[in-house]
C-alpha cells in the first residue's frame, strides 16, 4: 500500500514501530511511505495511493485529492477534529479516522491559559501594559466583595460542552482551581466522577454558568449552536472559551453580547472563517481574546498512534476515531 504523509516536523517514523519492524517498508517491500508538502497538490506520481495522512493541509489541498486519489481508501487525520476532511469530497467509501486524542495535552494547556487569561484579565493588563498605564483597577475589583468572585476560579461554577477525552483531562485541572465542574454531552450521566447533563438539561445549567468552556467539533448538527438565546441565558457576569470549532458559534451573536455587556467576556482560539479576516469585527470587541487555533497544534505520539492504526487496518481489528459520514 502507498502511504502518503505530511512533510512535517513531528516524528512519523511510525514503520519501526509496527510488530514486523516496518520490513514491508523496506527498500523493495510491498508498502511505501511518501512524504508529501501539505500545502500542495499531490504530485501526480503519487496519485496511486491508498492511504493519505493529514496535517492542517488547506480545505482545497484536500479536495484536490479527494478529485485525484482514485484508488484512496483511507484518510486519518492528525488533526483531533476530521472536519476539513469530511467537507473535502471525499468518496463514500473512503473511511475517514481522526487523530482525537493526540491533542488532549496541547489543548488541555491552551484552554487553561485562556480561561486564567480571561478569567484573571490579562487582556486588560498587556492593553494598558501598551498604554504604559499601571491599570490598578484591576486589583480594585478584585478585592471587592461584589465583584471579586468573578476574578477566581475558586468556586466558580464552570460548564465544559462536549465532554471527551480533552474534557477529562481538563477538569481535574479546573477541579484543582477550586472549580465546581459540570458536564454537556449527548447522553447525561456521570464521567470520572463529574456530573454530565445531556442536552435537555442545558438551559438550566447555562443559567447558572460563570464560565463555559466549549470543546464542540463541528458537525451540522452543532453548527451556531451557541446562539443568541442561549448566549442570553448565560448571567452578564459570565465568561465563554471556545477551544472546539468556530462554527459551532453564531459569531455575530457573541458580538453582540460582548459589545452590549451581556456576556463579560470571551477568549477564542477559533473562528468560524479561518484565518480571521482582516476587517472582521471579532479583533476589536471588548473583552474578547483571540488566539490563531494554536491550541493543538502539535499531535503527541503521532508514530504509535498510525502504527496502531496500520495494524488495525491490516489485522481487520477496528480502526480508532473513524468518524460518522
Ligand atoms: C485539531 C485542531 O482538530 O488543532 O486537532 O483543532
Amino acid at each position: 500500500m502507498k502511504i502518503l504523509v505530511p512533510d512535517v516536523p513531528f516524528d512519523l517514523d511510525f514503520p519501526s514501530l509496527l510488530p514486523d519492524g516496518g520490513a514491508s517498508f523496506a527498500p523493495g517491500g510491498a508498502d511505501t511511505v511518501v512524504a508529501y508538502a501539505m500545502n500542495e497538490p499531490v504530485p501526480e506520481e503519487h496519485t496511486d495511493a491508498e492511504m493519505l495522512v493529514t496535517w492542517s493541509s488547506p480545505p482545497k489541498i484536500l479536495a484536490d485529492a479527494a478529485r485525484r486519489l482514485p484508488q484512496l481508501r483511507w484518510v486519518q487525520t492528525l488533526s483531533a477534529g476530521p472536519d476539513v476532511a469530511l467537507r473535502a469530497g471525499f468518496g463514500p467509501d473512503v473511511v475517514i479516522s481522526s487523530g482525537q486524542s493526540l491533542h488532549d495535552d496541547t489543548v488541555t494547556e491552551h484552554t487553561l491559559a485562556l480561561v486564567l487569561a480571561t478569567v484573571r484579565r490579562i487582556d486588560v493588563s498587556l492593553a494598558a501594559q501598551r498604554e504604559h498605564h499601571w491599570a490598578k483597577e484591576i486589583a480594585f475589583a478584585q478585592a471587592d466583595p461584589v465583584t471579586g468572585r468573578e476574578y477566581t476560579l475558586d468556586g466558580a461554577r464552570v460548564t465544559i460542552w462536549g465532554f471527551g477525552s480533552i474534557a477529562l483531562r481538563l477538569a481535574p485541572l479546573l477541579t484543582a482551581l477550586g472549580a465546581r465542574v459540570t458536564g454537556v454531552a449527548s447522553r447525561a450521566g456521570e464521567r470520572s466522577g463529574y456530573p454530565v447533563v445531556g442536552p435537555d438539561g442545558l438551559d438550566a445549567l447555562l443559567a447558572e454558568t460563570d464560565l463555559l468552556i466549549s470543546l464542540l467539533p463541528a458537525i451540522p448538527a452543532t453548527r451556531h449552536i451557541l446562539d443568541a438565546r442561549l448566549l442570553g441565558l448565560l448571567p452578564p457576569t459570565a465568561r465563554f472559551v471556545n477551544v472546539g470549532r468556530g462554527a459551532t458559534v453564531d459569531e455575530d451573536a457573541l458580538a453582540d453580547a460582548l459589545r452590549s455587556g451581556r456576556l463579560a467576556g470571551a477568549a477564542l482560539d477559533v473562528m468560524e472563517t479561518e484565518p480571521l479576516p482582516e476587517d472582521s469585527p471579532l479583533w476589536d470587541l471588548p473583552n474578547l481574546i483571540l488566539t490563531p487555533h494554536v491550541a493543538g497544534g502539535r499531535p503527541r505520539g503521532a508514530a504509535r498512534f498510525l502504527a496502531d492504526q496500520l495494524t488495525a487496518w491490516r489485522t481487520g481489528a477496528e480502526l480508532r476515531n473513524v468518524a460518522t459520514r
